[in-house]
């Protein structure tokens, strides 16, 4: 089963975006995941595409009317998607996105819906109603959803079979090393490549020689004293 995943957004010529790139884009140009763009304006009712309004209470800025986020949301899934999605919205106000999210949105067994709110924000009753998740991608406030969107498509198609080559890349870099005593999850160790000696720094000399043992204990001991040092 493909991957599928829909974008609902103001700003639909932001995608793919990055998401057309490396190898995430190469896995929608080999069809290993699906993308749709829905443009939220083409569901406002009226003639002159009207999509927000004043809050309720005051305050700046602007809300996304429910009727026509539902519409986007409803019409969506009737036409095009035989199965109920599962419906996220992005905003700083949601859960913390994080690796183990990425993984169980990878596992999904529905489309994937993602909803980019602009302004001040969505009305909350279509987030009731309509929405299974609000995940954020961290303390700060972007101007919009869809560079979340991006965030979170990105982390989680890079996990779909098929999508990066060796399988063991996957197991082997930040948030996903795990350490085989605390079974506590790691950063990534660092990487070097040639040269062996570059603007008087060394490659680390047990990268240089050929035991596999000794490096893995190195890359394990150095991913726990990256991990130590950010908490
Ligand atoms: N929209 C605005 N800010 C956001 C954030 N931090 N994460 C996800 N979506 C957002």
């Amino acid at each position: 089963m493909t991957f599928q995943a829909t974008i609902l957004t103001l700003f639909p010529e932001a995608f793919p975006g990055l998401l057309g790139h490396s190898v995430v884009g190469r896995a929608l140009q080999n069809g290993l995941w699906a993308l749709k763009v829905v443009n939220i304006r083409d569901y406002a009712p009226d003639k002159h595409r009207t999509v927000d309004d004043t809050p309720y209470g005051g305050g700046a800025g602007m809300v996304l009317k429910p009727e026509v986020v539902a519409a986007a949301l409803r019409g969506t899934r009737n036409q095009e998607l035989e199965t109920k999605p599962y419906v996220v919205y992005l905003g700083p106000a949601g859960k913390r996105f994080t690796q183990a999210d990425a993984r169980r949105l990878a596992a999904l067994q529905c489309p994937l819906v993602l909803l980019c709110g602009h302004y001040e924000g969505i009305d909350e009753r279509v987030l009731e109603t309509d929405v299974d998740e609000v995940l954020s991608i961290g303390d700060y406030v972007l101007s919009g959803g869809e560079v979340a969107a991006q965030v979170v498509l990105d982390a989680t198609v890079r996990l779909l079979p098929g999508v990066l080559g060796a399988e063991s890349s996957l197991h082997e870099e930040s948030f996903d090393l795990i350490d085989p005593e605390t079974k506590k999850t790691l950063v990534e160790y660092p990487h070097y490549t040639r040269p062996a000696v570059w603007e008087g720094q060394a490659v680390p000399a047990v990268l240089q020689g050929g035991n596999h043992a000794e490096i893995a204990k190195w890359r394990l001991e150095q991913a726990r004293l990256r991990t130590a040092k950010l908490k």
